[in-house]
């Protein structure tokens, strides 16, 4: 058994029940007052917390391994750089990706996507070729493509989905043709919790050529990635939904498409050669990189992996599964309240209304009493037009949460059903 299987089977309780407080206790800002009242955090598909594992590991890295980084010959340069490259390797492990370069940093999930849209789109699709995506999708996953088509003169098609929030596979395999060049979906939505069949998906996408691009944004911190099983061409997530720090996340490309793609940015370290006639690039990932990267942002990132791996996906799926069936039906009973993103499979996430009260009324009065969700459309403006709403209260759950802040949720929902009568 591993240092890590040991604290992951340590941590369960007899009877193999996940032991909740042993990892609360990891987390600093759970002990928050807010408002004179314990915080109830359920704001995790925004930004999840950090455990002070991260917290550690940054504040470590600054103080005694900050520098540069591949450009250095000094000794600090090169701990630097081994830290930087060495959650490489972290993050090639956790999406069970092939090759550490195949793995390039980037700002989050959206900075991710818009390296593909600009380098990979502008470079492989001409006026009339098609971008297939789903009306689940955040705006980062539509408005790169948007721009994408007005660059190209390409089609955007848009995939339907159902009442219960699930994507309607018959109507999507139609879309699917021999125009097809990107599709691109999240692995679970973020309005809804929607868990997709991306398996499926880029098994479509590959029939017609067209390479698929998953957005991981909330798959990454609930189920295992295996971007090898799955045979994604570009899977991209964020660290700061995965208990790491802001400014930072993963694109996953396929080497043999990165290495076809041209450079994103232009700048420092993604060049091999320049001068003013002629510059060569880097080899990948390091095309892909321009600039001094987020050093201590990827340093954290790794530190972030390696606790979500200590605690182990599989049982954070599982406990997360039984809080999401906890919440639905205890928010699902209050009278007044309607849940929006019934899907069959979901991770992670409850969103829902209120007859009578707006969202942001919802968000605010939960707040009084030390609970955080977050209230609006989500970055998803198409899902609530689907469903004919502005905006939905949303609770977003992570492995730290408890039956308990659910509770504390639904007498929140009580209490504001009393206020607006
Ligand atoms: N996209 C993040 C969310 O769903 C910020 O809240």
């Amino acid at each position: 058994m591993t240092a890590q299987s040991v604290r992951a089977a340590s941590a369960m309780l007899d009877g193999g029940a996940f032991d909740v407080e042993r990892y609360r206790a990891d987390f600093p800002i759970l002990t928050t007052q807010v408002r004179g009242k314990e915080l109830v955090y359920l704001d995790n598909a925004a930004s999840a917390q950090k455990p002070r594992q991260v917290i550690d590991a940054i504040a470590e890295f600054d103080r005694a391994s900050y520098a540069n980084i591949h450009r250095g010959v000094h000794h600090l340069s090169q701990v630097a750089t081994k830290a930087y490259e060495g959650a490489r390797d972290k993050v090639r492990a956790f999406m069970n990706a092939e090759q550490d370069r195949e793995i390039i940093f980037v700002r989050g999930t959206t900075e991710a996507i818009n390296l593909v849209a600009s380098s990979y789109g502008r470079a492989n699709l001409q006026a009339g070729d098609e971008i297939l995506i789903t009306h689940l999708e955040h705006h980062s996953n539509i408005v790169p493509w948007q721009i994408l088509c007005q660059q190209t003169g390409a089609v955007l098609k848009v995939a339907p989905i159902s009442d219960e929030g699930e994507i309607v596979m018959d109507e999507f395999k139609k879309l699917v043709g021999k125009k097809t060049k990107i599709v691109a979906v999240n692995h679970v939505s973020n309005a809804l919790g929607t868990i997709n069949p991306v398996d499926e998906i880029i098994a479509l996408a590959h029939e017609v050529g067209a390479v698929a691009l998953i957005d991981g944004a909330q798959s990454a911190p609930h189920l295992a990635i295996d971007v090898r099983a799955l045979d994604a061409d570009f899977y991209a997530f964020s660290s700061h939904k995965i208990f790491g720090p802001t400014g930072v996340g993963v694109l996953y490309g396929k080497a043999a498409l990165l290495e076809a793609m041209p450079p994103y940015q232009g700048g420092g370290d993604m060049i091999s050669y320049v001068t003013f006639e002629e510059t060569r690039y880097n080899r990948i990932p390091y095309k892909f990189e321009a600039g001094t990267p987020n050093i201590t942002g990827v340093v954290g990132m790794g530190a972030a992996i390696d606790y979500i791996q200590s605690v182990g996906l599989d049982a954070i799926g599982a406990y997360e599964h039984e809080l999401l069936e906890y919440a639905t039906e205890r928010v699902g009973a209050v009278e007044g309240v309607r849940l929006v993103g019934t899907a069959a499979k979901k991770a992670g996430v409850l969103s829902f209304v209120i007859d009578g009260v707006h969202p942001h009324d919802v968000g605010t009065i939960l707040d009084q009493a030390g609970i955080a969700i977050r209230a609006g459309h989500h970055c998803a403006q198409p899902v609530m037009d689907r469903f004919g709403i502005p905006a939905t209260a949303r609770a977003s759950f992570a492995f730290y949460n408890t039956k308990a802040e659910i509770d504390a949720l639904v007498d929140g929902i009580h209490q504001i059903r009393k206020v607006f009568g």
